[in-house]
């Protein structure tokens, strides 16, 4: 809300208050392989599309002459912990595609708004750089699963997280394989074997990642990169699912809530609370998985019909502004993801950008509250009353 007092006059150009205009903006600037990569979607774009129709049937209703004399509180608990703001940091892979600091730009940028950031394993920065720069903020660790005979990776892996003070596993279930984009078939675009992406990229800061690849190719890492990109994509996306009963190995090997990112289903969900799961999102990866697929909030509502008060319900995909927050957290979750408008961010000013992109849409979500007459995030005040559904 502080921003809405400052206004323009304090955020220099390229920057926007109009969040609608940020995706614009940034294609101007970015490479065309970049840009394919970061607005691609999965096949025709139908889920995508949905995605965002799909807040548009909602209507968030005013109440008037309500108690508001201070700007309604954004606090909010997930897994057990206290957050100041109703919003996280999606797991974005290879950032430093869209701005030479990459991870390094937005972790900062989130610790210093107060914003919990989640780390993908694709970063093309090393665990260990990226919690240094995150400092005190809140971090979860995004896990894209090695297959079971890699298991002494995932666990180097999670141990390193551990140290470097992540407190929560987010374990992305639905990319054992990368989706079918045309924009990245059409540019031929991997960004894994991106000479600006790999590097200390990746997993190559990873100890048994390397001692693996010095026994199998008789070299080391550096030597070799092209290869180690390759052996390293082909790790964390093996290319095949576990099942649920391999569940057990994360929970054996992590001492913290675990999060599984990619549900869509109300069967999913109620098998995550019978297994005792922390926490779940409620995603389709923005529409770059699977095409032809159900809006995300539309998933979210069943399943918070289901099992709404029995798991931590997190959201994401189509999270482009104050008032789509409100809606997907009115209709259950406890936070949503930002994804997309965050790189555009990056893409436009590194960590200023990121740090511009997080301000404005926590402005735009407090000011949308305030002049709804709602007074916190919380369920009490933000829940299905406050929205209208029209078909
Ligand atoms: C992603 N997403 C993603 N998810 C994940 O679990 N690990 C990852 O490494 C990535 N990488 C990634 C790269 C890019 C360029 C995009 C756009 C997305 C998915 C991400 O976490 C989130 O689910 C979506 O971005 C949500 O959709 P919207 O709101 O950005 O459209």
């Amino acid at each position: 809300a502080d921003v809405y007092g400052r206004g323009l006059k304090y955020e220099r150009p390229p920057f926007t208050f109009q969040s609608k205009e940020w995706e614009g903006l940034a294609r101007e600037r970015m490479s065309r392989e970049s840009l394919g990569y970061v607005c691609g979607n999965a096949s025709t774009g139908e889920t995508t599309r949905k995605n965002h129709e799909a807040f548009q049937k909602w209507s968030i209703v005013p109440s008037r002459l309500v108690e508001t004399s201070s700007y309604p509180s954004l606090k909010t608990e997930v897994l057990g912990q206290d957050l100041k703001v109703p919003i996280a940091i999606a797991p974005i892979g290879v950032q430093r595609i869209f701005n030479p600091d990459g991870e390094l730009a937005t972790a900062a940028a989130a610790a210093s708004e107060g914003v919990p950031y989640i780390y993908s394993t694709a970063a093309a920065t090393s665990i260990e750089d990226v919690a240094r720069v995150n400092g005190k903020g809140v971090r979860w660790y995004q896990l894209y699963w090695p297959s079971n005979n890699h298991n002494e990776l995932t666990v180097s892996l999670l141990q390193r997280a551990k140290k470097n003070g992540f407190s929560a596993l987010v374990v992305t279930l639905d990319t054992y394989k990368l989706g079918w984009r045309p924009s990245d078939l059409n540019n031929a675009y991997n960004p894994f074997l991106r000479s600006d992406s790999v590097g200390t990229a990746l997993g190559f800061s990873d100890p048994v990642f390397r001692k693996n690849f010095k026994e199998k190719y008789g070299k080391e890492v550096e030597e070799d990169m092209k290869t180690a990109a390759s052996d390293w994509a082909g790790m964390i996306f093996p290319g095949f699912s576990h099942g649920w009963e391999d569940l057990k190995f994360l929970r054996e090997n992590w001492d913290g809530p675990i999060v599984l990112k990619g549900i869509q289903t109300v069967r999913d969900a109620r098998k995550c609370v019978e297994l005792g799961i922390e926490g779940i999102v409620v995603s389709n990866h923005g529409g770059r998985q699977q095409d032809g697929g159900p809006a995300s909030l539309d998933c979210l509502v069943k399943i918070v019909n289901e099992v709404g008060s029995k798991i931590d319900i997190i959201f994401d995909s189509g999270i482009r502004c104050g008032s789509d927050i409100a809606k997907a957290l009115a209709l259950g979750a406890k936070m949503v993801l930002v994804g997309r408008p965050y790189v555009y961010g990056l893409v436009l000013g590194g960590e200023e950008g990121v740090g511009h992109v997080l301000r404005s849409l926590l402005g735009d979500l407090t000011m949308n509250l305030h002049l709804a007459g709602i007074q916190s995030v919380s369920p009490e005040h933000l829940n299905r009353d406050c929205l209208e559904y029209s078909n």
